[in-house]
């Protein structure tokens, strides 16, 4: 029975109706905010390519984080960007490194702010790579020794979930293993388990200072083509320990999104990322589009793709919109 006798409108008429057969919805709890923290106090530096986006020393951070916490956004992802790089990334696991600091202020002064951390090299590294150079290649194995180090490090310091962003082979069993050898069997890890080499990445390099000094990331991260290997990727961070699995960039690979929901059972995050929200701001700017429908649709149809956890620059911003 079709046209005239189904119309599909009909549930279209009102808001309330339409707020009636609404599948989908964000919610606060969805939403993870990043944030960049660098040294000195009272720092408070907007990134110039993210309009909001700010690069906060540690005292700001944690105002920031109270902000967050009140607006009812229930977890944050640092990273750290040290004033000192050097070939091995000794920073990333140093104890009163830049991270371990930010997570330890943080957590004493808003104890119920959920405390995620980047763990990767590409912040601390002169090179800007995500691990250690041996040759002309980023090796794998001794940047797993080094990562498993900064996870545990974290941890340490107060993180409540380690999220990995390398994209190494191994890393995940690596961290289970000395994470539970140092007592920390409860801290979960949130594996950028399809990670792609991508474009989109080009503001957050600014920010993170992190941009690679020769060649690119397309030997360790995933070719963007590729539909049916992410799924692999996810599953061998799964069999390596991982509880929750991150795809991103988010909007261009919804698809990969949608595989996953349907293959796996645990949490799954998504990132949206730093060009996603500039190009969205970029294009808003210049009166091409409205900026907050824009955000918004974006976000939404993360969730419909089957994110539960939706890493977003606009989470702040966004979350005294929702419920
Ligand atoms: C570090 C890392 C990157 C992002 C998150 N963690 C950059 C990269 O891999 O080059 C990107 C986040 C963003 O663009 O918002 N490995
Ligand atoms: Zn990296």
């Amino acid at each position: 029975m079709t046209f005239p006798r189904t119309r599909m409108r009909r549930l279209r008429r009102t808001e309330a109706l339409r707020g009636m057969v609404r599948e989908n919805r964000l919610h606060r709890d969805d939403l993870i905010l990043p944030l960049f923290v660098v040294e000195g106090e009272g720092v408070r530096q907007p990134v110039s390519s993210m309009p909001g986006v700010h690069r906060f020393s540690v005292d700001q951070v944690v105002t920031e984080c109270k902000e967050v916490a009140d607006a009812g956004v229930p977890s944050v992802i640092l990273f750290g960007v040290p004033d000192e790089k050097d070939a091995r990334g000794s920073g990333a696991d140093a104890a009163g490194g830049i991270t371990q600091r930010a997570i330890e202020a943080i957590k004493s002064q808003v104890p119920d702010l959920v405390v995620m951390t980047d763990v990767c090299l590409c912040e601390y590294t002169d090179h800007g790579h995500c691990g250690l150079i041996e040759g002309d290649t980023v090796s794998n194995d001794s940047s797993v020794a080094r990562l498993a180090a900064t996870a545990l490090s974290h941890a340490q310091a107060g993180a409540d979930i380690v999220a990995p962003s390398d994209m190494m082979d191994g890393r995940v069993a690596a961290m289970r293993t000395l994470l539970d050898d140092h007592g920390f069997e409860e801290t979960p890890i949130l594996s950028y388990a399809a990670k792609f080499a991508s474009a989109y990445y080009g503001p957050f390099r600014e920010a993170a200072e992190s941009t690679p000094a020769f060649g690119d990331r397309r030997a360790y991260q995933m070719d963007p083509p590729n539909r049916r290997e992410a799924l692999r990727e996810m599953r061998l961070d799964l069999e390596e320990g991982a509880d929750a699995l991150m795809v991103k960039p988010a909007l261009p690979y919804l698809d990969i999104l949608a595989d996953a929901r349907r293959e796996f059972d645990v949490p799954l995050a998504a990132y949206h990322v730093s060009g996603e929200y500039a190009m969205i701001h970029a294009a808003a700017e210049r009166g091409w589009i409205d900026g907050e429908r824009a955000m918004e649709e974006a976000l939404i149809s993360i969730k419909r793709a089957g994110a539960d956890w939706i890493l977003t620059y606009a989470a702040k911003d966004i979350a005294g919109k929702l419920a």
